[in-house]
């Protein structure tokens, strides 16, 4: 699992440390009862990995990086909206038309016959509405959620996750120091994981009551991805663009291949500080798959040959066919 869960998640080990041992526990039937199988906190900048992993974990547990709930806070951040996650009481209007986002079926709904793990994840925490936050402390702390019609959701397969931005700037700030204070500090290297912690996790307490601080068993500090780091991401996503050629295009399937000049335009593209690696997917589907797309429209793309994405000097993209 570990193996397979490095070739998804790039350049952030810490996570996958923290996150398998709640998995293992959980299948070696010594998670403790009454409670979520593990509730994590991820930090960290945008685009550094934090819906990846759980979407990594979902695809090696369950075989599709679809099988997880997923509830962003930032939809809940009036008091009456939380409603849509409880559902209305019983005579209220609209009691039947709405369903519960977070029934006992929705949080079954997304176990395997490979595995009956729950991925549950809270998006962007720090957005949720007071209301939303003490139904949260009850689901982390005993597994337990009580619906609007007084039924209630048990957590206990559950592994949760929760993310947030909080502290993101200081961190980025602090692992890539180019003015300011922090500039004149010596990078640390050994122990910058912690340090890198107690910067978010100040961030969390100063948001968070210690209540519900103290029911989040582990926090992940996401790092700023390296240039190298970026670079297998780039691998990864062409390696799929690859593959979606290959079974959608079956017998006028053809090769793909892409020069150093245009990795390295993509990549000064598709990666900042700013956005992480958000932009890459984007930036080769703007630049590598629609023009690509329209030769394959226009049938100008001869089976078996290669599509090669090259860059010029000014940053131009061309896409060349070779036989
Ligand atoms: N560590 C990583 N490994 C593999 N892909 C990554 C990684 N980080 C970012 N990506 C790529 O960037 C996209 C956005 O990453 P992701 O959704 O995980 O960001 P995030 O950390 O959750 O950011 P946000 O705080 O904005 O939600 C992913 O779909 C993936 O293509
Ligand atoms: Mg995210």
């Amino acid at each position: 699992m570990a193996s397979r869960l490095t070739e998804l998640l790039v350049g952030q080990p810490e996570a996958i440390d923290t996150i398998l041992p709640y998995i293992q526990m959980h299948q070696a039937g010594l998670a403790p009862d009454g409670r979520p199988m593990g509730v994590v906190l991820l930090l960290g900048p945008t685009g550094t990995g934090k819906t990846r992993t759980v979407e990594a974990l979902a695809e090696v547990l369950h075989g599709s990086s679809k099988n997880m709930l997923k509830v962003d806070c930032g939809e809940f951040q009036m008091e009456h909206e939380v409603a849509k996650l409880i559902g209305a009481p019983p005579g209220y209007l609209g009691h039947r038309e709405t369903q519960p986002m977070l029934s006992q079926a929705k949080v079954n709904g997304v176990c395997s016959e490979n595995s009956d793990v729950s991925l549950i994840l809270f998006d962007e925490i720090e957005k949720a509405a007071p209301s939303m936050t003490r139904l949260l402390l009850g689901i982390l702390d005993k597994a337990t959620l009580r619906l609007g019609d007084n039924s209630t959701v048990n957590f206990e397969h559950c592994m949760i996750f929760l993310t947030s931005n909080l502290g993101a700037r200081q961190i980025q700030r602090a692992t890539k120091p180019d003015f300011g204070y922090e500039a004149m500090l010596p990078v640390v290297q050994g122990g910058e994981q912690s340090r890198l912690q107690s910067i978010g996790m100040a961030a969390v307490r100063r948001k968070f009551s210690p209540e519900f601080v103290n029911r989040i068993d582990s926090v992940i500090t996401y790092k700023p991805l390296d240039r190298l780091a970026c670079e297998e991401i780039l691998d990864q996503i062409l390696m799929g663009f690859a593959r979606l050629i290959h079974t959608r295009l079956g017998m006028r399937a053809f090769r793909l291949m892409c020069t150093p000049a245009a990795r390295s335009q993509i990549l000064d593209l598709g990666v900042s500080l700013e956005f992480g690696a958000r932009e890459l997917k984007r930036t080769v589907q703007r630049n590598f798959i629609q023009p690509v797309a329209a030769l394959v429209a226009q049938g100008q793309i001869p089976p078996g040959s290669t599509v090669l994405l090259d860059a010029s000097k000014s940053g131009e993209f061309n896409i060349l066919l070779r036989q």
